[in-house]
Order: C-alpha cells, then sequence, then structure tokens
C-alpha cells in the first residue's frame, strides 16, 4: 500500500515525465521522486518516446539503463534540453537545499547545463526560509579538518554523514558534511561563501538554476516560477 507522501511523489513525477519530447537531452537527477519519473519515462520508451539522458548519479544510471533509457556520460554532454530532479528543500524564491541523498556535485552540473531545470516536489518540501534541512556539503578527505573549521566560522556546524559505522562516500570518493546554519536569511551570500572555501567539492545551496517547480499537494500539482 502506497502512502500519501508516496502518492504525492507518484503524481509530481508522472506531470514532470510529460514535458520531455522527442529527440531531448534529459538531465536526470536523484531520489525517490525521480525513481518514479524514471518508471515513467520508461513506460513512454514503450510507447516509441526517443530520448537521450544524463544521470545525476551512479544509482541513477543504473535505475535509468534497467528502463531501457539511452544514456551519454555526464563529462561528455555540453547541453541539456530539459532536465528533472527532486529537491529537499525549496522557496517560492526558486531557491533549494539538496544533496540529502549526496548526489549534490553531479546534480549541480546536470542543472548548471540545462536550459530548462525542473524541480519535482511533494508537498513537505516548501519553506519559507531554507535551513531546518542542514545544507549538504561535499568535502575532499584530505581537507575535511580544514573545511570543517572554515564552516564553524561561518557560523555553521558541520555534522559528517555516516553509512552505519562508516563516514559515507560520494560517487566521486569524497565525504559529505549536513551543516546547520539555522534559518537561512540570504541563501545567494552563503552560496558564495562557501564557493570559496578550498577543499569544498560542491554544496546543496541551489540558487538561480531553477525554472519551474513542481510540487504535489494532495491530487493536484502546484506550479513555482
Ligand atoms: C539527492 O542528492 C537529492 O538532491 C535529492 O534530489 C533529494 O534528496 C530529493 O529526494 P526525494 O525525491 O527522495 O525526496
Amino acid at each position: 500500500m502506497i502512502d500519501s507522501k508516496q502518492q504525492e511523489k507518484r503524481e509530481v513525477a508522472l506531470k514532470a515525465a510529460e514535458l520531455v519530447k522527442d529527440g531531448n537531452i534529459v538531465g536526470l537527477g536523484s531520489g525517490s521522486t525521480m525513481d518514479f519519473v524514471i518508471v515513467e519515462l520508461g513506460r513512454r520508451i514503450k510507447d516509441g518516446l526517443q530520448f537521450t539522458g544524463v544521470a545525476s548519479s551512479l544509482k541513477t544510471e543504473r535505475l535509468a539503463d534497467s528502463y531501457g533509457i539511452s544514456m551519454q556520460e555526464l563529462g561528455m554532454t555540453s547541453g541539456i534540453d530539459i532536465s528533472i530532479d527532486g529537491a529537499n528543500e525549496f522557496t517560492e524564491q526558486l531557491h533549494l537545499i539538496k544533496g540529502g541523498g549526496g548526489s549534490l556535485f553531479r546534480e549541480k552540473i546536470v542543472a548548471s547545463l540545462s536550459n530548462n531545470t525542473i524541480i519535482v516536489t511533494d508537498s513537505t518540501k516548501k519553506v519559507n526560509q531554507l535551513g531546518q534541512f542542514g545544507v549538504p556539503v561535499e568535502v575532499v578527505p584530505s581537507a575535511y579538518e580544514f573545511v570543517k573549521k572554515q564552516l564553524i566560522k561561518l557560523g555553521g556546524n558541520p555534522i559528517i554523514r555516516k553509512s552505519l559505522a562508516e563516514n559515507f562516500i560520494t560517487d566521486n570518493g569524497n565525504f559529505v558534511f549536513d551543516v546547520d546554519f539555522g534559518i537561512i536569511g540570504n541563501p545567494a551570500c552563503l552560496a558564495q561563501q562557501l564557493d570559496g572555501i578550498v577543499g569544498i567539492l560542491e554544496h546543496g545551496l541551489f540558487v538561480s538554476l531553477t525554472t519551474k517547480i513542481l510540487m504535489a499537494n494532495g491530487n493536484e500539482v502546484v506550479t513555482f516560477t
């Protein structure tokens, strides 16, 4: 039996999958909402849809492959017609926190390459101001202590992400700090400060990278642009 949150994820996924057209290069994000998108795109392929996917994580790549989606390497991609991805938090200003699954680096490359970035969420992800969800920060292991100190200087409380007893390792072989900055009054300013710290590969603040957010709310899908 599928719960109401899962039902919302499926609703919004179906809506977003309709936006993919024949011949598109399609950025495929990561997370459980995206899993529904990929399943629907696989179904549309059986109906004759033809497109090429670009995956934002190894998990997405494997899933897309299993649904018969033909894939292109992210590193060989110079432009994406449309990308679809999830988010952990968003505001009406289209600022996002992403990276709950640890795929923030590739997700940000996909969003940056995309002409049309569509975010799909259930109704629990909308907030007035970002910050209840800690900002994921991908750090190169050899910069661990240095970056931790810089994050504390910025007012954050960095907690290293664990997978069972071990440090979580990203697709790029790095660690992730989940950083509590409290309520983030100015996401663009914080993003810039994080961009300036040596040893951070990428962070999960997505500012000015989104075209449209589709949020399921019960049986309807609400659009934010
Ligand atoms: C992955 O790194 C994240 O950015 C996901 O897009 C995010 O965690 C959303 O996941 P769900 O669709 O599972 O809520």
